[in-house]
């Protein structure tokens, strides 16, 4: 009888730590089994390495899923369908331009421009597409693999008139011209040339990272994704920047680095050395010039114009994501960006009736105070029609305006 109920009891207890042992082991090897390594898939100059950027989506999916629809995101990728806005139909994909005629082709669900020069050899070249730049807001330019080497093509697309243009600036004879990394830094992520100057058009092909996305504004963040995945109730984010820290000017320089216009000079390392908490006075000399307040081009020079405002002379801590959230596509928000005006111009004094009209917290600020103004550099003037067809861009100087 009680030798019964000893071996009822010992089986009982070998069952019971039988079954602790399970549990222990099944959450440990859940714990050990989660932990996968990111994949590497591009080394910046500073020695730390890019991650794909959907390894962010694991852990912060709604800012993921939010910025693929940016403008950012979407400012170059490889040249699907989906991504290029120009045609490929039989009535509009010819360019006629005094010295050189194009002709743009789909073959198999590849694309390709057909160069015919109309003096001196002409014979045609015939190049893929390989790379779209611009996600099409006012135009596309279209990159070309010739080996290693990376040209841009001379047919662009132009929004306004939905049409194929030669590309600005170049003239109207045949000519590719070389994409270095002054033309590549504010387009993509990160490009790895074979020169470390970055003055060549010579590239790892294979270590290219197109879009701007996250670690293009966080940096390279493969030791964030292992810290927090070794660590899962880990929250405060380790191994990546943190913008609550940066001073006023670090946090505008993250953002002047690609839009101060094109007049940068640079002055240290290669353009793609620059990240997000550095100073950018020690990579890039005169880039607050702000001799464009008449000239205004494509590549808008809105950290110039802001600086040059009022509201931004007078507010200590205006920067750009006062108005931007760096995250979201809000374009044509304007009820956003009004009630912005509204958190620092009192609604008593905007409200209230002057000579020339009625001023009240319920109008478009914006369209008055940063009225749309037509590019500079991005205009075109139609063949048998006179007049130029300009891009229209949203001036950052802020003022009073007739
Ligand atoms: C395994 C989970 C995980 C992955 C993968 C991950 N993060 Fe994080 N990240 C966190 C946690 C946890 C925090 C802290 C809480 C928060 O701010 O959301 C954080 C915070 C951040 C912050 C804010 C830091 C601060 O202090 O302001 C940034 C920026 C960031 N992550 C960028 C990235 C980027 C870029 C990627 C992809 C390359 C990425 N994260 C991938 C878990 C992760
Ligand atoms: C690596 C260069 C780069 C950085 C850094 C950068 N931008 Fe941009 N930004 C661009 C480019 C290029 C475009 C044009 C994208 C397009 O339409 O193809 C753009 C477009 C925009 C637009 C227009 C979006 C639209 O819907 O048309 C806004 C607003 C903007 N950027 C704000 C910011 C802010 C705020 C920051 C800083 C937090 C920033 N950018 C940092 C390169 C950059
Ligand atoms: C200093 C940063 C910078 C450089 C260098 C630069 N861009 Fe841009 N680019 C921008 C920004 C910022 C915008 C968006 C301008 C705006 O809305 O004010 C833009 C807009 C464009 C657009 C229109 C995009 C759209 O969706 O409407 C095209 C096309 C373009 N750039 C092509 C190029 C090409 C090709 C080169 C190289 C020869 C180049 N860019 C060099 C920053 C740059
Ligand atoms: C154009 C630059 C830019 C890009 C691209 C970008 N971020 Fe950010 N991110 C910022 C800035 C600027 C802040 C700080 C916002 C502030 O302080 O108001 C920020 C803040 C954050 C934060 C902390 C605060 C928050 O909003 O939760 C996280 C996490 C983050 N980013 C993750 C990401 C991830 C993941 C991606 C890609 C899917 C990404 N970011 C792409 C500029 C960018
Ligand atoms: C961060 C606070 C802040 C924000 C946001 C802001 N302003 Fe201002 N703004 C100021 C300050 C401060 C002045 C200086 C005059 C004053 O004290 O009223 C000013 C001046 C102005 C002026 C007079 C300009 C001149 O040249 O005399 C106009 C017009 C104006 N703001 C319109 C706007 C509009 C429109 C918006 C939204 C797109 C806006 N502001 C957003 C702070 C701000
Ligand atoms: C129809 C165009 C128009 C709209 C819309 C408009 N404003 Fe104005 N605003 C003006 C003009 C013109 C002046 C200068 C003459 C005056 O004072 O009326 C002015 C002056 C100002 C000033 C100068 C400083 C002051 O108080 O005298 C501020 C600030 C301002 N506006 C803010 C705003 C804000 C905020 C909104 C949106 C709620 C707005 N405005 C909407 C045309 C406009
Ligand atoms: C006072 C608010 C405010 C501030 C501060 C501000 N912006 Fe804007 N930004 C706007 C508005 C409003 C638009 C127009 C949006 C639209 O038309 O959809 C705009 C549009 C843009 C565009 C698209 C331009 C175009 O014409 O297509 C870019 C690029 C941009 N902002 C960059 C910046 C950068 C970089 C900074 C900081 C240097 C900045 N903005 C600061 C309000 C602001």
């Amino acid at each position: 009888m009680n030798n019964k109920i000893n071996l009822k009891y010992i089986i009982f207890l070998i069952l019971s730590l039988l079954l602790i042992y399970g549990i222990w082991y099944f959450n440990n090897s859940i714990k050990t089994s989660k932990y996968i390594e990111p994949e590497i898939i591009a080394t910046h100059y500073n020695g730390s390495n890019f991650v794909a950027s959907e390894t962010c989506m694991e852990c912060h999916a709604d800012i993921y899923n939010s910025h693929i629809k940016t403008a950012h995101f979407n400012t170059s990728s490889t040249a699907e369908k989906e991504h290029i806005k120009g045609s490929f139909k039989v009535d509009s994909n010819e360019l006629n331009l005094k010295g050189v005629k194009l002709k743009m082709l789909e073959e198999n669900n590849e694309y390709f421009q057909v160069s015919q020069p109309k003096f001196g050899d002409v014979s045609t070249t015939k190049s893929k597409i390989d790379i779209v730049v611009g996600s099409g807001v006012k135009g596309q330019s279209y990159l070309s693999w010739q080996d290693e080497d990376l040209i841009q093509l001379q047919a662009s697309y132009f929004q306004p008139t939905s049409s194929w243009v030669n590309s600005p600036n170049f003239p109207d004879y045949s000519l590719n011209r070389k994409v270095d990394d002054n033309c590549l830094k504010c387009h993509v992520t990160f490009a790895k040339n074979k020169s470390e100057s970055g003055i060549g058009n010579s590239y790892d092909r294979s270590k290219m990272i197109l879009g701007i996305d996250c670690q293009r504004c966080h940096g390279p963040s493969e030791k964030h994704v292992i810290y927090h995945r070794k660590n899962p109730e880990a929250i405060k984010g380790e191994f990546v920047d943190n913008y609550e820290s940066y001073s006023r000017q670090q946090r505008l320089d993250a953002c002047a680095v690609c839009h101060s216009g094109l007049q940068g000079q640079h002055v240290k390392g290669n353009p793609f050395s620059f990240l997000a908490g550095d100073t950018l006075s020690l990579y890039s000399k005169n880039y607050k010039n702000v001799n464009s307040k008449i000239k205004l081009d494509v590549h808008g020079n809105q950290m110039g114009l802001l600086s040059e405002s009022e509201c931004f002379v007078n507010s200590p801590k205006m920067d750009c994501l006062t108005c931007h959230d760096p995250h979201k596509n809000q374009r044509a928000e304007m009820n956003t960006f009004n009630s912005k005006c509204l958190t620092c111009h009192d609604s008593n004094k905007v409200n209230r009736i002057t000579e020339n009209h009625i001023h009240d917290n319920q109008q478009n600020c914006v369209s008055c105070h940063m009225p749309l103004v037509p590019s500079e550099v991005m205009k075109l003037k139609l063949e048998n029609d006179s007049e130029e067809i300009p891009v229209y861009i949203r001036t950052h100087l802020i003022g009073i305006y007739n």
